[in-house]
């Protein structure tokens, strides 16, 4: 059984700083404990982008710092906060595919574990497989069509029905499922970016995100109205009538969406050649426990 964790949305920010009023590196380092300590027979762990929250170098070395702590081996690829150049100045190519971008491929137990990077400069927070990707993952997926494939990246593929956050999904689905469609060893796509848990079907493929290891969303708030189209932003910004920092500030702005502490999770993954299966493990939750006298086994 092939046993892995996807980790996802760390949003390291330079030391002393806090990232939407909250320790994500203190945060980082719960999540490798708690892997460590749970989890120590996984065969390796994936991050899925949003590594740090701005990009920066000085982001990229304190995470690369605080990883050297997990015992398992990890593969990285990065998400909209994240900078590929900066990313690499300090993890040069060891992640990187032979066209540069951050993916990988890992064959495992008779597996294939495709790392897609959907990271894609001057947009406004979504993300894009471009040709030269969707090509790559093309012939990775024909050379193998008879392994068990699950994919991992950081932009969900399909909109989740949340108007906020599906402005910024993966900008061109319908590329991505011209490759992987009718593909049927194409087990699962797992993503992190919208900081919450949820699972959707399309073309028979079944997409699950994870929460991740950031802020949160409280779900009775996070499918109501928002009041812009991606297509006004784009303009705003190409006429240079927004920032980024703007942009954040509507969103901040916008009360309905209501941003929570936890719980932080991360996708502990059990596959072998006839299922797959997906658990979400909260390591900072706020549960309480029901004490063992007054509980029976049995659901
Ligand atoms: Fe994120
Ligand atoms: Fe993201």
């Amino acid at each position: 059984m092939l046993k892995f964790i996807v980790i996802s949305d760390t949003h390291i920010v330079p030391k002393n700083q806090r990232c939407n009023g909250l320790d994500s590196a203190e945060r980082l380092n719960l999540a490798i404990e708690s892997i460590n300590k749970d989890h120590p027979d996984a065969d390796f762990c994936i991050h899925a982008g949003d590594i740090t929250d701005r990009g920066d170098i000085e982001s990229y070395e304190r995470f690369h710092k605080i990883i050297q702590k997990l015992k398992i081996p990890l593969y990285l690829t990065i998400g909209n906060h994240d900078h590929r150049n900066n990313f690499k100045k300090v993890f040069k190519d060891e992640y990187s595919d032979i066209n540069g971008f951050i993916q990988n491929i890992i064959d495992i137990k008779n597996q294939r574990i495709i790392i897609l990077d959907t990271y894609e400069e001057n947009l406004l927070g979504e993300g894009r497989l471009c040709e030269t990707r969707l090509k790559w993952l093309k012939n990775h997926i024909i050379k193998n069509d008879n392994l068990p494939t699950i994919l991992v990246m950081h932009h969900h593929v399909t909109k989740i029905q949340s108007p906020y956050i599906d402005l910024i999904s993966l900008e061109n689905p319908n590329d991505f499922f011209n490759v992987v469609k009718n593909k049927s060893n194409i087990r699962h796509i797992i993503t992190g970016h919208v900081h919450i848990t949820s699972t959707t079907i399309k073309n028979n493929i079944p997409q699950t995100t994870i929460g991740g290891s950031h802020f949160t969303h409280s779900v009775k708030n996070f499918f109501t109205p928002f009041n812009y189209n991606l297509n006004e932003l784009k303009n705003m910004k190409d006429e240079n009538k927004i920032s980024r920092e703007m942009i954040d500030e509507m969103s901040k702005q916008y009360e309905n969406i209501v941003i929570l502490e936890g719980p932080a999770q991360y996708g502990v993954v059990f596959s072998d050649s006839i299922s797959t299966t997906i658990h979400f493990h909260n390591y900072i939750e706020e549960y309480k426990r029901l004490p063992q006298s007054e509980t029976k086994l049995g659901y």
